[in-house]
């Protein structure tokens, strides 16, 4: 069960003549796990996603106690764990034994979906419960806050959690005690339908017993309690581990090797090997050293071992707070508060203190709180111990307040504070968990007993420079000063003066941060000033009761929330699946790690891997690539270049390999292949490519538009007269509103297996798509043959979401180039810094309105114009016609009235020809960013109406069957309802009274609310883009195996398709098996996008199986009586196999026009969210979240929920804190989880309630509606309640009513829209360098 490292890690192992790995190849556990354990996935390397979480488990021969712990294997060193067990989600539970209660609730809670995140998400759940078999919610919170998944919305998982807690906390509402099944009842007694809450059975969960968990390796403890233990030295090629024996022989090998860096956590030192080539020949290893791992209390203080994993440091500052009075715990708890957002448990669990207090990060946590509250740092060397303070002169890493290059951290002496005495850390980060500081914060003050005059004040701040800097002129200046209002003022003018960040630092947002230093200040003074109120009410006044919410950072809930759906008729047969919550067809295999990806793949005889060198210029003209150096290394096969295209290496517009010209940064330029991926990566770091600029270098829309640079033509709709409309509105308003990118960042990178066959040319591609048919095309295009010869193989990709729609095929080409030229399999697999800047993501967004209407809120002429920054190709599949970025800009206009009628409106949308990657499908296309664009206006008409927002999307909102602006007829009935039941069942107007009171008393955090209606469409404007295929087979044991056009991309298409087999066939879903999606059994298939996947493969594989009933039909009528097994049978001659079809939907659009049915039908639903601002801070949190999603009759509640769920939470990313960073040369910044941050855990709303509304869709199959992408938009209901919050603050200010909106509200736009004394204060006080 258990993988037990030790035996394969005795010493020497490596020895110089076998060790076949690469430098730094000691550092990850990952690509030494045996291939046949696929479970643990790779998908950042940078300790940030937590997909690759394993569990560790050492025995501690002191405490005789084994400890557990998650770590990420991506920055585990291989040597680090000797003498350790490490548990893989295969030990965990397995389809072939027996799966464990965490991998069957997880998947039965429908918490997986792609299954990529899925382990990892086992692994944490499972590690917490070998330590707490009955967690508390906040633990399972807590252990998933390192664990990111894109697709699920994380409620779901965290339920499956929860159903481990001691009482059920799964349908407690929070707080009230009350079941969500009581609600049900009262929510619902007047509706026909019976709607439903339950999605799983928890009666069907094999109980959970801790007592069964496999056992600590015996040998390993004898191992861990043997006195004659010897240093352990693992030698490689370039590089020697050593594990000192005891403390007197680390400071032997630390004097032997000064330079050799000390590896506890390896979460610095890792990353620097990795993403910034450090190189060191030696590595000495203490870890689990007993010297280094101690608490010893005294009454002054505690002296805390630096082998203590940060962890570890929480657990013993608990202890520590509890024993003592609370005065002496300031600085125990600042720390607490940070530990508790600190990376993920499993960074926290790895991080050692020693290592974060040495590495020194700019960003770090804990250092400016540990010198804020006096700590020194006890150092060892042979030639004996000494002190150094942890001080502001250590931390800007001054030579003499440094360690000597033989001396090591023993140990960090933390004092307790006193009685006058304030100790507190402070920080903002872009997520509230696991993200690096934009700003943070260590401060105390000391004052002279009984007073508030200063004697002593520290503060230090980090990630305002190259270091943790401390203000120590400002402090020294303060110190005498009473604690008041007037030395709050000087200390924040002094301390700008003192901190200075150039206008051009590293990680920009350089006003937002001076803002935060001071803001931040001003925190610290308001709670001093509160704990000295404590102390002596009578002299010290208090601070004014609205100051008081200011204090307080926001507290991480556990999220909670009712879905609601309809009940299945009772009359429909039992066998029937249809309408049920069925759990998705791969989801045990997802949760024990036996679902297989592509890179999952065994290695295949004579495969190589492939590394891409890209374009670091925008624009420039290739002079010279030399490629002598990069061949010249071991293991390098070839290089691949454009020159090797036997085909087109330009089709239709779309460059493989880049030829004289690069267009953007991020274009191929060549590939590298080689037999392991170390040796491709190292020499694709060799080729030399000499560029000369060319202009022009365009890289915004705005510079786009300077050089009327643009893809494509302009796409229009327009009905009424708007000009003339314009003539006779009460007002006018213009505006501007900037939508920015999005990164799709799936949790599986795109990754690529092409295989090369023997005869006639051909050539087998498994890769992760949404697109078959466009790889099929571009291979065939770059290898000059015909598609007949291209096989390309989809079992599952690990999330899509219209990454992989059009960038596969152009990564299959480049595979296939090299598979070819070669003559071997090629395994190309994206890192992710590789994947994003190469694939890009969401076009951005400059819409530009002017708004006609009346003072009483009714809109009468819109005049729309959109510019969307379509990068450098137009991403092009020719093999439908078409393109994503057309398709982008056609559903961007068509979908631009949403759900308004406004009768005199017109919208132009354009794309802009930019040197950027080419921007490509994403999730909604286009109507995340189209539609800001109008909620924008109408909370703009709002505003100069003196009426609620909400008022004028009433007002202006399609009330009957209606035409829309490209004049198709629809109903919005069930709009109508589902914003109704949102506002009323949310109980908006109550809630909006209550925020308003709210802010009234409180001046420094402020509630806003808002909801948004939606009108969406699902299918495609041509008819042809809406057909699909189905290959059904009944074989003679009865069991069917479908085929069909679509691909699983975690969306449970798959599922979806069995249930519709199961209902047509009238025989159980165990019966049907759905294999994979390839190009031999269905050909020409269209995207699996737009929502559309169930609908127009449901309605082929429908077809295909009524082909079959019917023939069947004679048999059956001959025998009723008989069984499935029996009718099918091969003594009648009937074919038993067929293909079904499904022509499309019969949508058209004649763009001349500007009309057409463009649409088979219409989705409808609404949202509405609730949010917290902290002004001072521009930190957010969700409160609440009520949807209401017309579902018409839904095939899989529980896939259709996931998919809204996952939807709201990827929008809401996108709204508020996903932002893309780019240098004014067009290179992307943001390149992985460090730098991008998607929703965690803890983004997700408080309270998260969905609804299926019930409605008719007799168009589509089962009278369903596809619910793919929908709930992106409602996410946006979020980036309004921010608004509403954010107006709320300004206007209480005093300032203008409407501002300038635009997408994503981060923390730096919130922050700097609330404008207030220190903004004010920052732009006043721009100091100029020293
Ligand atoms: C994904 C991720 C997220 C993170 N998020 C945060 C965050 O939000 N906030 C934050 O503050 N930090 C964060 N960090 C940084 C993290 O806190 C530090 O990397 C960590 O504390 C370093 O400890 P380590 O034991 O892993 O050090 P290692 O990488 O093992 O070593 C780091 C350095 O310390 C030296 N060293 C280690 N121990 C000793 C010793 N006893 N004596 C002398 N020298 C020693 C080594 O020589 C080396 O130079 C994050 C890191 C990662 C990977
Ligand atoms: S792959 Fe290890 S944390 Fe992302
Ligand atoms: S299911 Fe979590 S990333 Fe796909």
């Amino acid at each position: 069960m258990c993988k037990k490292w030790n035996s394969s890690l005795k010493q020497g192992i490596f020895s110089p003549e076998n060790d076949s790995l690469q430098p730094g190849s000691f550092f990850s556990l990952t690509p030494f796990l045996p291939v046949h354990l696929t479970g643990t996935k790779y998908s950042c390397g940078s300790g940030g996603c937590g997909a690759c979480t394993v569990m560790v488990s050492r025995y501690d021969p002191k405490t005789k106690k084994i400890h557990h712990y998650p770590v990420t294997a991506c920055l585990v060193p291989i040597c680090s764990l000797h003498g350790a067990a490490v548990t893989t989600v295969e030990g965990v539970g397995s389809i072939k034994t027996r799966i464990h209660p965490v991998q069957e609730r997880l998947a039965k809670c429908h918490g997986t979906q792609c299954g990529f995140c899925s382990p990892g998400m086992v692994m944490s759940i499972y590690t917490l419960l070998r330590n707490h078999p009955e967690p508390t919610p906040e633990q399972i919170t807590e252990a998933l806050g390192g664990n990111l998944c894109r697709c699920t919305g994380y409620r779901p998982i965290v339920e499956s959690g929860k159903t481990f807690c001691a009482e059920s906390t799964v349908c407690q509402m929070k707080g009230s005690g009350k079941c969500c099944m009581d609600q049900e009842e009262k929510s619902f007694t007047s509706r026909q339908e019976k709607m439903c809450t339950k999605l799983y059975n928890e009666d069907e969960f094999q109980p959970f017993d801790p007592t069964q968990e496999p056992i600590f390796p015996p040998e390993l403890i004898r191992m861990a309690e043997d006195p004659n233990k010897r240093r352990l030295t693992f030698r490689g090629k370039r590089t020697t581990w050593i594990t000192p024996v005891n403390l007197n022989d680390l400071l032997e090998l630390k004097t032997s090797f000064p330079e050799a860096p000390i590896i506890m956590g390896n979460t610095a030192v890792g990353p620097s090997i990795k993403f910034r080539d450090e190189f060191h020949p030696v590595f000495i290893s203490p870890l689990g050293l007993q010297e280094l791992y101690f608490v010893d209390s005294t009454d002054d203080g505690v002296t805390i071992g630096a082998g203590y994993s940060l962890a570890q440091l929480n657990d013993a500052l608990h202890f520590i707070v509890s024993e003592q009075p609370k005065e002496k715990t300031k600085t125990y708890h600042a720390l607490l508060k940070h530990l508790r957002t600190l990376a993920g448990a499993q960074i926290r669990n790895m991080a050692t203190l020693g290592g974060h207090v040495v590495s020194r990060p700019n960003y770090s946590d804990l250092n400016p709180i540990l010198a804020a509250g006096n700590a020194t740092i006890n150092l060892i060397s042979k030639e004996g111990k000494r002190q150094i303070p942890l001080d502001g002169r250590f931390l800007e890493k001054s030579p003499e307040a440094n360690l000597k290059s033989e001396e090591t951290v023993l140990s960090v002496y933390i004092p307790h504070s006193t009685q006058w005495h304030f100790v507190s850390g402070l920080r903002i980060a872009q997520r509230q968990e696991n993200a690096f500081a934009i700003v943070n914060a260590g401060m105390s003050v000391k004052f002279e007993d009984g007073t508030d005059t200063i004697k002593e004040l520290q503060m230090f701040y980090g990630s305002v420079g190259p270091t943790v800097v401390s203000a120590s002129k400002t402090c020294q200046q303060l110190i005498g000063r009473k604690w008041n209002d007037q030395m709050l003022s000087d200390a924040c003018r002094l301390v700008l003066d003192e901190i200075y960040i150039p206008p051009d630092a590293e990680g920009g947002m350089v006003e937002y941060r001076r803002t935060l230093i001071i803001s931040l200040l001003f925190k610290f003074y308001l709670k001093v000033r509160r704990g000295l109120n404590k102390m002596d009410p009578h002299k010290f006044p208090d601070i004014p009761e609205k100051f008081v919410s200011a204090l307080e950072d926001f507290p991480i809930e556990t999220p909670q929330g009712i879905q609601m759906f309809q009940c299945v008729d009772p009359h429909q047969p039992p066998q029937d699946p249809v309408g049920h919550p069925v759990m998705h067809q791969s989801a045990i295999k997802h949760t024990t790690g036996e679902a297989v990806f592509v890179d999952d793949m065994p290695p295949i005889s004579q495969e190589l891997f492939l590394a891409v060198v890209t374009s670091t210029r925008a624009h420039a003209k290739i002079i010279l690539i030399d490629t002598s150096a990069a061949l010249a290394l071991p293991g390098v096969v070839d290089v691949i270049t454009a020159e090797d295209v036997p085909g087109d290496n330009s089709y239709q517009g779309e460059i493989f390999y880049a030829q004289n010209e690069v267009i953007c940064v991020g274009q191929i330029v060549c590939t590298v292949a080689a037999d392991t991926y170390a040796h491709a990566k190292e020499a694709a770091k060799k080729v030399r490519i000499v560029y000369e600029d060319l202009e022009p270098r365009i890289i915004t829309i705005e510079q786009a538009l300077e050089h009327n640079s643009f893809l494509s033509a302009e796409k229009k709709i327009e009905q009424g007269d708007v000009e003339q409309a314009f003539k006779y509105v009460d007002q006018i308003i213009e505006g501007k509103v900037h939508v920015e990118g999005q990164e799709h960042f799936y949790m599986e990178t795109q990754t690529i297996l092409a295989i090369p066959q023997e005869e006639d040319k051909e050539m087998v591609l498994h890769l992760g798509t949404q697109f078959q048919t466009h790889v099929q095309e571009y291979v065939a295009a770059a290898l000059n043959i015909p598609r007949n010869r291209i096989a390309c193989h989809t079992k599952r990709a690990g999330g899509a979401f219209g990454g992989k729609v059009s960038k596969p095929a152009l990564l299959g080409a480049v595979s296939a180039v090299a598979a070819k030229k070669t003559g071997r399999p090629i395994r190309f697999i994206l890192e992710r810094g590789d994947d994003m800047l190469i694939t890009a993501g969401r076009h951005p967004l400059l819409g530009k309105y002017k708004i006609g209407f009346m003072n009483n809120g009714v809109i009468k002429a819109a005049d729309i114009e959109y510019y969307i920054n379509g990068g450098c190709s137009p991403d092009d599949y020719h093999c439908l016609c078409c393109s994503a970025l057309t398709q982008v800009m056609e559903f961007m206009v068509l979908r631009s009235e949403n759900a308004y009628y406004i009768p005199n409106f017109r919208c132009r949308g354009r794309p802009c020809k930019t040197n950027l990657p080419s921007n490509t499908a994403f999730r909604g296309f286009g109507f995340p960013q189209g539609i800001v664009v109008g909620e924008a206006y109408i909370t703009a008409v709002a505003s100069q109406c003196d009426l609620t927002p909400e008022q004028v999307k009433e007002i202006n909102m399609y009330k009957r069957t209606s035409r829309t602006a490209h004049k198709q007829t629809f109903n919005p009935e069930p709009l109508r309802r589902c914003w109704k039941e949102c506002l009323e069942k949310s109980s908006f107007s109550a809630r909006k009274l209550a925020a308003e009171e709210f802010n009234k008393k409180n001046y420094w955090k402020k509630r806003g609310l808002a909801a948004v209606p939606m009108k969406f469409t699902v299918g495609m404007p041509t008819a042809f883009y809406n057909q699909a295929a189905a290959l059904v087979h009944i074989y003679l044991d009865g069991s069917v195996l479908v085929s069909h056009s679509g691909c699983e991309l975690g969306q449970g298409l798959h599922t979806k398709m069995i249930q519709v087999a199961s209902r047509e066939l009238n025989i159980p879903e165990s019966y049907i098996h759905l294999s994979e999606t390839n190009t031999t059994t269905v050909s020409n298939a269209t995207f699996t996008a737009g929502s559309m996947g169930a609908d127009i493969n449901g309605k082929a594989v429908q077809n295909a199986c009524q082909i079959l009933k019917a023939r069947l039909e004679p048999v059956i009528r001959k025998n009723p009586r008989g069984t499935w097994e029996v009718w099918v049978t091969y003594k009648e001659s009937i074919s038993l196999s067929t293909t079904g079809y499904f022509k499309g939907y019969q949508t058209n659009m004649d763009w001349k026009k500007g009309e057409g049915n463009a649409f088979p039908y219409f989705v409808y639903g609404a949202s509405c969210s609730e949010v917290e601002v902290d002004c001072l801070t521009g930190a957010h949190k969700l409160l609440r979240t009520d949807i209401f999603m017309d579902a018409a009759f839904s095939i899989n509640p529980a896939v259709d929920i996931g998919q809204i769920e996952g939807a709201f939470v990827q929008g809401m990313g996108f709204y508020t804190i996903e932002e893309l960073k780019y240098s004014p040369e067009g290179v992307l910044y943001s390149r992985g989880p460090d730098d991008y941050k998607i929703p965690t855990v803890t983004e997700i709303p408080e309270e998260f309630n969905v609804t299926l509304v019930h409605s008719q869709n007799p168009i589509a199959i089962y009278s369903s509606k596809g619910l793919g992408e929908a709930g992106m938009f409602l996410g946006s209901s979020v980036l309004f309640a921010i608004y509403d919050a954010m107006a709320a603050a300004r206007r209480e200010r005093g300032l203008t009513k409407t501002f300038t909106l635009s997408s994503p509200a981060t923390p730096e736009l919130i922050r700097m829209t609330c404008v207030d004394q220190f903004t004010d204060m920052v732009r006043l006080v721009r100091r100029a360098p020293c």
